[in-house]
């Protein structure tokens, strides 16, 4: 008798209930999400929050920027899982370093919507990028496709004697008539005869502020490397002479109005 209740207390009540239970334990812990963490490393994880609180609203919560707020804006935020940055020291087909990426957290990147991160600490812009990586992580696991020849030019950068001197800047007018002006425009502002057919608009060069960075070295690199993705190209078969003097010439447009 009493073996017999035991026997159907656990099959009508006991284990249904454990059935029923364990299906409540299942579906309560939200698998998606819980995959989504454990995926992460703590520095991505970390990374994580930081981009829910500063970047999910332009580059979307699955980073492709998709967002609402892209739409209102006339440059549009990068597709993360692609892997191609803009604006980076790297040559064409090369990962940014993680020294670009974060140079663009804290510079920013002026003239469209993209703000300055100088103010947030370090180790999180250092987590943040970390977190975007994983959009892509195959790829950043596979790391630079050519990895001699997809060095930071910035270490061959050295800044001539003759920058900047009235000689450079005449020089660099002339280059700048014959290379850029049918994008950027007889005066710099982003306004020359093909601008109107670009995906993207010309900078105006005219500008205060530097997207690239507030250094000559930047707009070295800029024309250096280009801009990968944007119809911006790169000027390497010019010598390191003829880059130079643009950029004294871009650099004297940059400072007329002062
Ligand atoms: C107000 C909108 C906005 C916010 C907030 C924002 N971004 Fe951006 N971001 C943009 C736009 C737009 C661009 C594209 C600018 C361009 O290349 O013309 C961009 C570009 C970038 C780039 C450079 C991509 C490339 O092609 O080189 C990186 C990296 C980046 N954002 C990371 C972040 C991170 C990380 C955060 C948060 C800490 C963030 N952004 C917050 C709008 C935003
Ligand atoms: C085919 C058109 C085209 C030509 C030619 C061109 N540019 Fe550009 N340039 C662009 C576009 C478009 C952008 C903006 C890209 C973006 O925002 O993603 C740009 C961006 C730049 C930037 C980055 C802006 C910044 O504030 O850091 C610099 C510097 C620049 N161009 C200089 C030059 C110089 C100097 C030349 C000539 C040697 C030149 N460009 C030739 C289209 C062009």
């Amino acid at each position: 008798m009493g073996e017999n209740t035991t026997v159907r207390w656990l099959l009508f009540f006991f284990l249904p209930a454990l059935f029923v239970y364990g299906l409540l334990h299942v579906y309560s812990s939200k698998p998606a999400e819980a995959k989504k963490s454990a995926d992460l490393t703590a520095e991505e994880e970390a990374g994580r929050k930081v981009y829910n609180k500063f970047c999910v609203g332009c580059h979307g919560e699955n980073g492709d920027g998709k967002t609402l707020a892209a739409e209102f804006f006339r440059d549009k935020p990068p597709n993360f899982h692609t892997a191609v940055f803009r604006w980076k020291s790297t040559p064409e087909g090369c990962l940014p370093t993680d020294e670009d990426l974060l140079h663009v957290l804290n510079w920013g990147i002026p003239q469209t919507p993209m703000p300055s991160f100088k103010l947030v600490p370090e180790v999180q812009k250092r987590a943040v990028i970390a977190y975007i990586k994983t959009f892509a992580r195959d790829k950043w696991e596979k790391g630079q496709p050519d990895p001699q020849k997809c060095q930071s030019v910035y270490k061959d950068i050295k800044r001539p004697d003759y920058f900047g001197t009235p000689e450079s800047i005449e020089r660099g007018k002339n280059l700048y008539a014959m290379n850029c002006a049918a994008c950027h425009g007889n005066n710099g502002e982003g306004d020359g005869p093909v601008a109107a057919t670009l995906p993207v608009p010309p900078t105006d060069l005219t500008y205060p502020v530097r997207a690239a960075g507030p250094k000559p070295e930047d707009t070295f690199r800029v024309l250096t490397v280009g801009l990968e993705g944007s119809p911006m190209p790169k000027f390497d078969y010019l010598s390191e002479q003829d880059r130079w003097d643009l950029v004294s010439y871009i650099a004297y447009l940059m400072n007329k109005g002062k």
